[in-house]
């Protein structure tokens, strides 16, 4: 039998990805760190999130590490990172998720539901002052597999939908800028921000107060991305002074947000944890069979990870 798979994470048990590699692959020597990893000198592949820093490295004969997540930041936090190849899942099925939950916070706060559950609390009939679609510019923060597919699902709603990315991207009915020559123009003209970057050296810390300051007045702010792109003392002041109008945040700089945190209670904020984009083994799964194979045949991976960008 080939090297053994092992399946790195506290937050589930691995069985539905056993099942799935078992049926594409055959039996496989599957071990999990909830059952034990046995004697880690076997493991080949290690399929991982938010692993030890340390625990890859000990893994004498591995040669691939798959990220249960799309995001990378977790694996490339380790400084004993080994020298192996690093992928990561590539899932529809998270994607489409990831959009879903920029949809839904950029609708809620285009039709004002809040106010509206507000007057509902009131028994008020009070419509709200209409915003035509066309004037309430989406701007999205990252033009990878998920920024790219957010962006073209606002846009097919009919928002001005505008993209930023570190490299020049085209794409149908959206307006790209790119670089950070490119951020203040894009920022500029952006009334619901979505942030979906990956977390990296260049943009840990990038919605700042510069960058809200950025913001036309009233903005309102998703971050689906990562905790570490904000300064959150700067949203704080952002939302009190009004300049930014409510905030959507699924991820924090420290997970699970602390019960002392300001977010929790303020009124501004809107909270979810850490939920916008789930992996899915149904639909992740397929991409990681194929590099697995590739792999043990000596052919090129896919979904691989530049440990230099960071992403
Ligand atoms: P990709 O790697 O496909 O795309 C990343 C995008 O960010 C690219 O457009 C890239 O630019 C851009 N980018 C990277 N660095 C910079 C920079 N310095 N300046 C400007 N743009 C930059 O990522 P995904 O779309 O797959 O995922 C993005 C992130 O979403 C993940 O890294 C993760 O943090 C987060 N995520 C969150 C989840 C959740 O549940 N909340 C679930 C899944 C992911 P270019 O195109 O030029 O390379
Ligand atoms: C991911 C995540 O990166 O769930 O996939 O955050």
């Amino acid at each position: 039998m080939a090297g053994a798979i092992a399946y790195i994470s506290r937050d589930t048990d691995g069985l539905a990805w056993n099942k799935l590699l078992e049926e594409a692959l055959g039996p496989i020597d599957f071990r999990t760190l909830r059952a034990g990893l046995g004697n880690t000198d076997d493991i080949e592949i290690a399929l991982a999130w938010k692993p030890t820093p340390g625990l890859l490295a000990s893994f004498k004969n591995l040669r691939m590490i798959v990220s249960l997540g799309m995001g990378v930041d977790h694996l490339l936090a380790d400084d004993k990172l080994p020298d192996v190849a690093i992928t990561r899942i590539m899932d529809d099925g998270l994607v489409g998720q990831m959009s879903e939950y920029a949809l839904y916070w950029g609708l809620w706060h285009h039709r004002d539901i809040e106010k509206y559950a507000a007057s509902q609390r009131a028994r008020k009939w009070k419509p709200e002052e209409f915003v035509d679609t066309i004037h309430r510019r989406i701007g999205i923060m990252g033009l990878g597999t998920i920024g790219q597919d957010t962006a073209r699902k606002f846009a097919a709603l009919g928002f001005p939908t505008a993209g930023w990315s570190r490299t020049h991207k085209t794409l149908p009915g959206v307006e790209t800028f790119h670089g950070p020559s490119g951020l203040p123009k894009f920022l500029g003209q952006t009334n619901i921000l979505v942030n979906v970057l990956p977390l990296t050296r260049e943009t840990r810390g990038i919605m700042d107060k510069t960058l809200f300051a950025a913001l036309p007045k009233g903005a309102f702010v998703i971050n689906m991305g990562r905790g570490g792109h904000v300064v959150d003392d700067d949203l704080l002041a952002a939302l009190d002074s009004g300049h930014v109008s409510g905030a959507a945040l699924d991820v924090f700089n420290v997970e699970p947000l602390p019960p002392e945190h300001p977010y929790w209670a303020h009124p501004k904020v809107h909270i979810t944890p850490h939920m916008a984009g789930y992996t899915n083994p149904r639909t992740a799964s397929p991409g990681v069979i194929d590099n697995i194979r590739a792999l043990r045949a000596g052919h090129p991976l896919k979904n691989t990870v530049d440990a230099k960008t960071g992403y």
